[in-house]
C-alpha cells in the first residue's frame, strides 16, 4: 500500500534514528553525530555514522546508506510496510487507514494468485495422467523434451466439461474467483459454469516474478481456434508482459541480447536449443510496454520475423512501434528467418546452427526502417526520389530523443546521398572508374532493391580516381575548404555541399563530416570544425585542403573578409561545379539518345542542355560582377 508521505515524515521525527540503531549497534557520540561498528559489514574500526539531525546513517566502509525505514528493513529484514509498522507503534502513530477498496483488491489479487497456482499444478498434473498419453506424443514429436515441460510447467486441459471447475470447488475455491482468473466461462443465466480451456495443451503465462497470472492454450483437436488465452483479469493485461520473462531474465543478462519471437512454441524451441533468452508476446504485435521490457532485459533485444510478407509486415509495423520510444543506446535488431519458417521449424529443420546464424546476421532498425520504405517500390525518377526522402523524413519525425532523430536524420541522408548518388554518378565517366561503385549502381538500376542487408561503404577506402585530375581542382577544393574557413558558412551551404561528388580521395568523407557538423545544431568555429574532422580521422586531407602557410599569398580563400563574401565564393564554385558535372551528364545523356532513339532520353538531354544555358549564363554575369 502507498503510505501518504506526511505520515513517512511524521514517523521519521518521531523516532530518534540513534535510539533505534543504538539497539543493534553500540553508538559513541561525537560531535553531531554517532559513530559505530558496520552492521552490513565486518569491521574492527568504526566507519558507521548516524547524522541525527538529517535522519540518515552512513557507512563509509561499505556504502551502506538509508533513513529509519530502510535501518530496520535491512537490520530485522522488514517488507517496507512491516517496517513502517513497527516504527509507528514506537512512535505511537495510528497507521493510516487502507481504502476499502485497497483492501479489497489486495486481498482479492492474493486469492487470485493462489488459485491459478492451484490450476497450473492441476494441469500439469493432467498431463502426466493416462488420458494425456496422446498429447504426450504430440510433445514428443515436436521434440519437446520432458525438462522443457518441466521448466516451462507445461500441462494439458482435458476434453471435458468442468474437471477443472469440479477440482477447484472441492478446495472451496468460489465460483466468483474462477471466473475472476478467467478459468470458468458461462454460468450467468442460471446454467452452470464450463471450464474455459477444454483438450488443450496448457501454457503457463507467469508474471515478472514467476507467479502464475494466465494460461495460453493450444488445441489438442481441430478447434478453429489454434491458440486460447486467459481473458484479460485483474492480474493478467496481456499487452504488459512477455511470454517466458521470469526464465528469461537471467539468461538475458548473460547473453546481452534478449530473443523475442512470435508464439509460445518458439520460445520453448529456442530454450530448448540451448537459447535460453528468449520470450514472445501474446499474439499480438509488440506494445509500447512490452518494448520498455525488453529494454529492461538489453539495449538491443533481437526480433525475429518470418521472411515471407506478412512476416515483413509484422517486422514493418514494430519499427513504426518503436521509433517514438529510441533512446540513446537502446534500438532493435531485426531477424528475418527463411520464408515460412518460425524459430520452431528453423531449429527443427536445420538445427540450433542456422538459428544462431540468422540471429547474428540481424540487421539494425534503421536498416529496416529504410526496407520497409523502398521495398517494391522504384525510385527511379528525382519525384519518386523526393518522395522517398519524404516517406523517411516523415518517419523520421516521429522519433521521440532529440539525439537520436538526429543520428537517423544523418545516417539517411548518407543512404540516399549514396544509393542514389552512385546511380547519378553512373553518369560521370571520372568517378564511374571509382571503385566499387559500377557492378552496384547497376543492379540498383534495373531494380535490384531486394538485398537483405545494406551496408555502407567504407568513404576512405575507395581507391582515387586514375591519375585523380580532380585531385588539384580548385573548384571542388574550395568547396570544402571555404565552408571550414569561413566561420557561419557552413550552416548556409550545407544542404548544397552534401550533394557534390568529389573525385579526390577523401574528400567525400570530410564531406560527410562537414554536413554532420552543420546539422548538430552547435555553432562550430574552425577550430571546432577542425577538431570534429581530426576526430573523424580527417586530418591528413584536411591538412592537403587547407591553405599552406608562407606559401598561399594569393589564395583566395584567404581574402575572404565576411560570411556574405565567402557564400558568394562558394556559390559561384558550386556553379562551376554543377556546369563541369552537367557536361559530363550531357555527354552521357547524348550517348544514351543516340542507341534509344526514345522522346524520353530526348526530353532528358534538351533539359540538360537548357539548364547548362543557364548556368552559363548566370556564370558569365558573376564574372562581370566581379
Ligand atoms: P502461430 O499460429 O504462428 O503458432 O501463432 P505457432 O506458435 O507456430 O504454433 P504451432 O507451431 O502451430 O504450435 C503464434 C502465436 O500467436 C498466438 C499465440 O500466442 C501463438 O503462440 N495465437 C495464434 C493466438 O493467440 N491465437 C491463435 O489462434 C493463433
Ligand atoms: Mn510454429
Amino acid at each position: 500500500m502507498a503510505f501518504p508521505p506526511q505520515f513517512l515524515d511524521e514517523i521519521r521525527a518521531r523516532v530518534p534514528l540513534s535510539d533505534v540503531v543504538g539497539k543493534q549497534v553500540r553508538l559513541i557520540r561525537r560531535g553531531r553525530e554517532f559513530v559505530g561498528l558496520c552492521p552490513f559489514h565486518k569491521e574492527k574500526s568504526p566507519s558507521f555514522a548516524v547524522v541525527e539531525d538529517k535522519g540518515f546513517f552512513h557507512c563509509f566502509g561499505c556504502g551502506a546508506h538509508g533513513d529509519v525505514i530502510g535501518f530496520l528493513m535491512r537490520t530485522e529484514n522488514l517488507s517496507f510496510p512491516e517496517s513502517v509498522e513497527r516504527l509507528a507503534g514506537l512512535a505511537g502513530l495510528q497507521m493510516p487507514e487502507q481504502s476499502p477498496v485497497e483492501r479489497e483488491r489486495a486481498k482479492r489479487a492474493a486469492t487470485l494468485y493462489d488459485v491459478l497456482e492451484e490450476a497450473c499444478r492441476w494441469f500439469e498434473e493432467q498431463l502426466r495422467t493416462p488420458g494425456a498419453a496422446e498429447v504426450r506424443a504430440y510433445l514428443e514429436r515436436r521434440g519437446v523434451r520432458s525438462d522443457t515441460v518441466e521448466r516451462f510447467r507445461l500441462g494439458y486441459a482435458p476434453d471435458a466439461r468442468s474437471r477443472l471447475i469440479q477440482h477447484l470447488k472441492g478446495k472451496e475455491v468460489p465460483d466468483r474467483l474462477m471466473a475472476e482468473a478467467g478459468l470458468a466461462v458461462g454460468g450467468e443465466d442460471g446454467r452452470d459454469a464450463g471450464d474455459r480451456f477444454r483438450h488443450r495443451l496448457i501454457f503457463p503465462i507467469t508474471d515478472r516474478g514467476g507467479r502464475v497470472i494466465a494460461f495460453g492454450g493450444r488445441t489438442m483437436g481441430d478447434h478453429p481456434a489454434k491458440y486460447l488465452n486467459s481473458p484479460e483479469t485483474p492480474v493478467f493485461h496481456k499487452g504488459a508482459l512477455l511470454y517466458g520473462y521470469a526464465l528469461a531474465r537471467k539468461a538475458a543478462h548473460e547473453a546481452g541480447t534478449v530473443i523475442v519471437a512470435e508464439g509460445y512454441m518458439d520460445v520453448i524451441a529456442l530454450a530448448q536449443a540451448g537459447f535460453a533468452h528468449a520470450v514472445a508476446p501474446l499474439g499480438t504485435a509488440l506494445t509500447e510496454a512490452q518494448i520498455g521490457l525488453l529494454w529492461k532485459m538489453a539495449d538491443e533485444p533481437i526480433l525475429c520475423f518470418d521472411g515471407d510478407s506478412a512476416g515483413k509486415r509484422a517486422a514493418f509495423r514494430s519499427v513504426e512501434r518503436a521509433l517514438p520510444l529510441l533512446q540513446p543506446g537502446r534500438s532493435l535488431r531485426f531477424a528475418l528467418l527463411p520464408g515460412g519458417q518460425d524459430p520452431d521449424d528453423l531449429i527443427r529443420a536445420r538445427g540450433k546452427q542456422a538459428m544462431a546464424q540468422v540471429l547474428a546476421s540481424a540487421v539494425p532498425l534503421l536498416d529496416m526502417l529504410w526496407k520497409s520504405r523502398i521495398e517494391g517500390g522504384r525510385f527511379d525518377t528525382p519525384e519518386r526520389r523526393a518522395g522517398l526522402e519524404q516517406e523517411l523524413n516523415q518517419a523520421i519525425a516521429t522519433i521521440g530523443d532529440t539525439s537520436v532523430r538526429f543520428h537517423y536524420q544523418s545516417a539517411m541522408r548518407a543512404r540516399l546521398r549514396e544509393v542514389f548518388g552512385a546511380a547519378r554518378r553512373a553518369n560521370r565517366p571520372q568517378e564511374r572508374r571509382m571503385g566499387q561503385g559500377g557492378g552496384r549502381s547497376a543492379g540498383r538500376r534495373q531494380g535490384g532493391w531486394n538485398q537483405s542487408r545494406w551496408s555502407p561503404p567504407e568513404l576512405e577506402q575507395r581507391p582515387s580516381a586514375p591519375g585523380a585530375r580532380h585531385e588539384d581542382d580548385p573548384t571542388q577544393r574550395m568547396l570544402l575548404v571555404l565552408p571550414i574557413l569561413v566561420p557561419g558558412l557552413l550552416e548556409r551551404v550545407a544542404e548544397r555541399l552534401a550533394e557534390v561528388g568529389f573525385a579526390a580521395q577523401g574528400f567525400g568523407a570530410v564531406r560527410d563530416a562537414l554536413f554532420e557538423a552543420a546539422m548538430s545544431e552547435e555553432i562550430l568555429d574552425r577550430e571546432a570544425l577542425e577538431r570534429h574532422l581530426t576526430a573523424t580521422g580527417l586530418s591528413a586531407v584536411v591538412r592537403r585542403l587547407l591553405p599552406e602557410a608562407g606559401r598561399s599569398g594569393d589564395d583566395p580563400v584567404l581574402r575572404v573578409e565576411s560570411v556574405d563574401e565567402g557564400e558568394r565564393l562558394w556559390h559561384h564554385a558550386f556553379e562551376l561545379y554543377q556546369h563541369h558535372a552537367l557536361d559530363e551528364e550531357i555527354e552521357a545523356d547524348a550517348a544514351a539518345w543516340a542507341v534509344e532513339q526514345s522522346d524520353e532520353a530526348w526530353q532528358r538531354l534538351k533539359a540538360k542542355q537548357e539548364l547548362k544555358q543557364a548556368t552559363e549564363a548566370r556564370l558569365l554575369q558573376a564574372e562581370d560582377d566581379a
